[in-house]
């Protein structure tokens, strides 16, 4: 079982990579880091412990993870893509009810000290929380075994800007940190997770299975996401699931995925590159090793994918 640190910005994939986590038997999650991104922090602590308060695991701390990113700029959210609050059309009260325990980076240590040398770390949000943690205390950050990340455009336009995808662009700063110190590093980028789709009918399917209120969350959120994601890329056949696509990876199902191996830069200066992940992709560049070197997805198994979620998401 793989003890998952989930560090997230509790929007709407981020909610189907959460919920997956929580009925996947092989994942065993032990914290949920929440940021800024999608929402700002605390609606997505919010969201996060809205979740786990719907499956009857206020067990699973919530982490109160960065409200902006390193730059010190004000971060930009996505309402039109995520709804107001990060659920599309669900809102959760903001502070009626302290739905599970949100606690800080202490916390985070902790768990990580407990758990030695046996976590994982899979980041969908910005990058701000993660780099932190690793500012704060690297000898603790040593300890985790693996880190995923999902972020970054490789050899394809990103969906932020022209170049630069939304969680590498929202904190270039970190995501260029996090790439270059964590050790074990394995990438999941747009270029991979935007044909991971979940087609209507897949959803409605989802739907007929969902017998409690966590899973009868999923077809109004991904419905709310359906809609948006027609605004932006007309015709699209369903909505892309991101995030998830980053825990599946870290259950390391053999054939999954396909990777490469390169030292990646994440461009940090103002302007019309900043955000853009780079990589050596000329043909003859041998394949790295060691801390700075990461794993990069090149291609997933969309038909097992999709086989593997529905399996998760409709399992008793
Ligand atoms: C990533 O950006 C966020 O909007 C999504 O939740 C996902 O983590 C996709 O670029
Ligand atoms: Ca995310």
């Amino acid at each position: 079982m793989k003890k998952v640190i989930l560090f997230a910005d509790t929007g709407i994939d981020d909610s189907i990579a959460l919920i997956y986590a929580l009925k996947n038997p092989d994942i065993d999650l032990k914290a949920v880091v929440a940021g800024y991104g999608n929402i700002d922090r605390d609606r997505s602590a919010r969201n996060a412990a809205y979740l786990l308060k719907l499956a009857g695991r206020t067990d699973i701390p919530v982490i109160l993870g960065s409200t902006r990113p390193l730059s010190g700029e004000t971060p930009v959210f996505f309402p039109d893509i995520h709804g107001e609050e990060g659920l599309g059309p669900i809102s959760p009260p903001m502070s009626a009810e302290p739905f599970a325990r949100r606690t800080n980076f202490t916390k985070l240590f902790q768990v990580i000290k407990q758990n030695l040398e046996d976590i994982t770390i899979v980041n969908v949000g910005r990058c701000t929380s993660l780099a932190m943690a690793w500012y704060l205390s690297p000898e603790v950050m040593k300890l985790v075994k693996d880190t995923y990340l999902m972020g970054g455009a490789f050899l394809e336009p990103g969906n932020v800007t022209e170049v630069a995808e939304a969680n590498f662009y929202g904190d270039p700063q970190s995501a260029d940190f996090v790439c270059q110190n964590a050790p074990n590093l394995t990438i999941i980028p747009l270029n991979v997770t935007r044909d991971a789709l979940l087609t209507p009918a897949l959803i409605d399917f989802i739907d007929t299975r969902a017998d409690t209120p966590l899973l009868k969350l999923i077809k109004p959120i991904l419905d709310f996401y359906y809609d948006a994601y027609q605004e932006l890329e007309p015709g699209i056949a369903g909505t892309p699931q991101h995030d998830v696509s980053a825990l599946v990876a870290a259950t390391e199902i053999p054939g999954m995925f396909s990777y490469v191996k390169k030292r990646v830069k994440v461009d940090d200066r103002d302007g019309y590159a900043e955000g853009i992940s780079i990589a050596d992709f000329r043909p003859g560049t041998p394949e790295c090793t060691g801390t700075g070197c990461a794993r990069i997805a090149s291609t997933l198994d969309i038909e097992r994918f999709t086989a593997h979620l529905l399996d998760i998401l409709t399992k008793e």
